[in-house]
């Protein structure tokens, strides 16, 4: 099939590399001509595992195309992915402009019946405000489709070519059959494509995120919970989890989410609610604990230090948001850093992928090492806020030679805390005993 995507950001580079790689023909339109020229030349402009190879192969195999028009984007794909920003505004809600603008710019260039797709996160009713922009345009025959994505930052590939499921929106058969069409491939293992009404499409996607936000929060109470009476969060973790009606997945707690989806989707959904005189309280208290719960290390790094941390040194390790991304969106290590240097500290910070972004952000304010050991040497204590799978299995005798004192604050409680007492280290971690 022939296939547009309108935005290369991180959904949309995901969204036309992975539809090519089915053999369809995708042409990847954005505004930003840099960005352009560079993916022209092979460059891939985000980091995501496998990414890179699947790009190449198919831009080889002339399947994959970029572009900076909307008009050549529009007369080639008879589905039109819209990958656009939805950015939260001040007031929480999702800034819809340039979705509406790109949708006004379809109308004025449409020649013939177009599957429009809005796959950006979108609140509830925005089908139909797209519907209605492009109408205002053109009397040609188009369908509106909401196809919400569900991609995992550093999954994104495997979750775009082997999804749970895939949802789409559409009140129009001729579309529906189109976008199955499509779809058909990615679903072989027998996994469904759930075809409902555009607006609970919608709100699929605000649910999905929403719930997961709730899940890890409610298990971030819990564990502080843990800590006031002695229990032991990865216990109850256990104890817990292996009920299937709760589940495995999304039950580590640590400091907080952060990213470019949760903590917008579950404003969104929140703001969604009072636009429409619901007041979601549940997602109101989501979003204030998760704010307490990234800088929830502050009050227990004061306290071993006596409140005193001028000149203190700190090794950073992990600013990334999650691993296997450069992404710093909402990462609780800038709230962290943030926090810190008010207080006087200095830091020595370390991460595998997400150091230029924070340079981007942060300057010299801070100091970036070469490695994770390099970041240790003379500091009073190691804070880790991204479980990178590097940190996992340190050499605790070269941190114990390099740092002043050996202390670790684990916000992703990334050690079994006996092995760590066994190590020498005071160990700090979420929900757990300390180790002193
Ligand atoms: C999320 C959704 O998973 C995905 O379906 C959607 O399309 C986009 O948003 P992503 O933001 O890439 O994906 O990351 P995810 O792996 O879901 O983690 C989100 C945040 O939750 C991270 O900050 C992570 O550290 C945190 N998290 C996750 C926890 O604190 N505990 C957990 O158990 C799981």
């Amino acid at each position: 099939m022939k296939i547009s995507v309108i935005g290369t950001g991180y959904v949309g580079l995901v969204t036309g590399t992975c539809l090519a790689e089915t053999g369809n023909e995708v042409i990847c339109v954005d505004i930003d001509e840099t960005k352009v020229k560079q993916m022209q030349q092979g460059v891939v402009p985000i980091y995501e595992p496998h990414l890179d190879v699947l790009f190449e192969r198919n831009i080889k195999a002339n399947r994959l195309r970029f572009s900076t028009s909307l008009e050549e984007g529009l007369n080639h794909g008879e589905i039109i992915f819209l990958a656009l920003p939805t950015p939260e505004d001040e007031d929480g809600s999702a800034d819809l402009s340039y979705v509406l603008g790109v949708a006004k710019n379809i109308g004025k260039l449409l020649k013939e019946y177009k599957v429009i797709v809005d796959k950006s996160t979108v609140p509830v009713g925005t089908s139909d405000k797209v519907k209605d922009v492009i109408s205002n345009e053109t009397n040609v025959e188009f369908d509106v489709v909401s196809n919400p994505e569900f991609l995992r930052e550093g999954f994104a590939v495997d979750d775009f070519l082997k999804p749970e499921r895939i949802v789409i929106g559409s009140s129009s058969d001729r579309a529906s059959k189109l976008m199955s069409k499509l779809y058909k491939p990615f679903v072989r293992s027998g996994n469904p494509i759930i075809i409902m009404d555009e607006k609970s499409a919608e709100l699929t996607k605000y649910a999905a995120n929403s719930f997961l936000a709730t899940k890890i929060t409610f298990m971030n109470e819990i564990a502080n919970f843990c800590e006031l009476v002695g229990a032991d969060v990865d216990k109850v973790r256990a104890g817990i989890g292996t009920d299937s009606r709760i589940g495995k997945r999304f039950l580590f707690p640590g400091i907080g989410y952060g990213g470019s989806c949760f903590p917008k989707d579950v404003k969104a959904l929140h703001k969604s609610g009072k636009d429409n005189n619901y007041d979601f309280q549940i997602l109101n208290s989501v979003i204030k604990v998760n704010d307490i719960q990234k800088k929830i290390l502050i009050p227990k790094i004061l306290n071993h230090f006596e409140s005193n941390l001028k000149g203190k040194v700190f090794a950073v390790w992990g600013l990334a948001f999650k691993p296997e991304t450069d992404d710093i969106r909402e990462a609780a290590s800038l709230y962290l850093i943030e926090e810190l240097l008010k207080h006087g500290a200095d830091l020595n910070v370390f991460d595998p992928e997400a150091m230029p972004n924070v340079e981007k952000k942060l300057g010299s304010k801070i100091t970036y090492s070469a490695n994770m050991y390099e970041a240790t040497n003379n500091a009073d204590a190691i804070i880790i806020c991204t479980e990178w799978s590097i940190f996992r299995t340190p050499n605790f005798s070269k941190l114990r030679q390099n740092m002043k004192l050996p202390v670790i604050f684990d916000g992703r409680n990334l050690y079994d805390v006996n092995d760590v007492k066994s190590e020498g280290f005071h160990y700090t971690s979420i929900g757990r005993k300390p180790v002193n």
